[in-house]
């Protein structure tokens, strides 16, 4: 079998030696214009070019090397250079819990005040503050799929009030949940804390915005891990600017890297981090495509398939 790879250089090598612990058997090379002639079965990939899929004529299937295939969606008629063969995304990974973790904790450390007591450090201050009443600050995640399934289910098990939104319906276990565009207001006039794990669409590009973050209610504070075009930066800037939004945890951008020009690096209300709430982990997706190479080799189907037209 003949597999072959594009991805970032930096990741080249952890995808090399986990393809050569899962798959011995399998015949792997980097493309590069050099080796673009040479023919694979399946591509493991992330954000390619179009000549990556103009040079593969014989491929049975394409992975995206993540959660998110909002890069590769943009690939004009990508249908066309897939030519049939299934897109198919990593799903959870290892990434769901990272993605579980950041959120609880950004939720945490605001509402426990754990900034407080850091500069109280600083300024050699023994105070103690009263504690929080966890109903006032219910929470919600856009976005219910691998990963914000398991987002939403640890935050209730912080016993915070757990509300979900997504495009279709899902039932999970302590989390009142809303679906459909019919819903979104009312999802949004439940939370004060808005947790965004959407995948990025043209449904979902700017769903952040002065009119969403209105209904929120009033103190709100908004973690985003998603892509940085769910949010329109102004709108929630100038939201922090009124004082209706207390804070914000960000961890993906418009341009990433942020430009050293932009006012959330120093920002008082922001917290941020450089797109680490969850990193693709090289040996459990490789063991996840793996299982799925042996699926399709048996003509079975696999799940995590990207519906091209409803992006994701
Ligand atoms: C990371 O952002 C991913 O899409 O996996």
């Amino acid at each position: 079998m003949k597999i072959v790879l594009y991805c970032r250089d930096g990741d080249r090598p952890g995808w090399l030696a986990a393809l050569s612990r899962h798959l011995p058997d399998a015949e792997v090379w980097a493309w590069t214009p050099e080796t673009a002639a040479r023919q694979a079965d399946y591509a493991m990939v992330w954000a390619p070019p179009p000549a990556f899929f103009e040079s593969q004529q014989t491929l049975k299937a394409v992975f995206n090397l993540g959660a998110g295939v909002d890069k590769i969606l943009k690939t004009p008629d990508l249908a066309g250079l897939l030519k049939g063969a299934p897109l198919v995304r990593v799903q959870d990974g290892g990434m769901a819990v990272q993605m579980a973790e950041y959120a609880c904790h950004a939720l945490i450390r605001h509402t426990r005040g754990f900034d407080v007591y850091d500069r109280q450090q600083r300024d050699k201050l023994w105070k103690q503050h009263p504690p929080i009443v966890r109903q006032e600050w219910p929470v919600g995640v856009m976005g219910l799929g691998d990963i914000g399934s398991r987002v939403a289910s640890a935050i209730a098990g912080f016993d915070f009030p757990a509300f979900g939104w997504s495009r279709s319906a899902h039932s999970i276990a302590g989390v009142t949940t809303f679906h459909g565009e019919a819903q979104f207001e009312f999802f949004l006039r439940e939370c004060r804390v808005l947790v965004c794990v959407l995948p990025l669409n043209a449904g979902t590009a700017g769903i952040i915005n002065r009119r969403t973050l209105e209904f929120l209610k009033p103190g709100a504070f908004v973690i985003n891990m998603a892509r940085g075009a769910h949010i329109v930066d102004a709108d929630l800037l100038a939201a922090m600017e009124s004082g209706h939004v207390v804070g914000a945890a960000l961890d993906v951008f418009h341009d990433e890297p942020l430009p050293a020009s932009h006012p959330y690096w120093a920002h008082p209300r922001v917290s941020m981090t450089p797109h680490i709430a969850a990193i693709t982990l090289y040996e459990e997706s490789t063991v996840q495509i793996a299982k799925k190479i042996a699926r399709i080799e048996q003509g079975q189907p696999v799940e995590g398939v990207v519906h091209l037209a409803r992006g994701y």
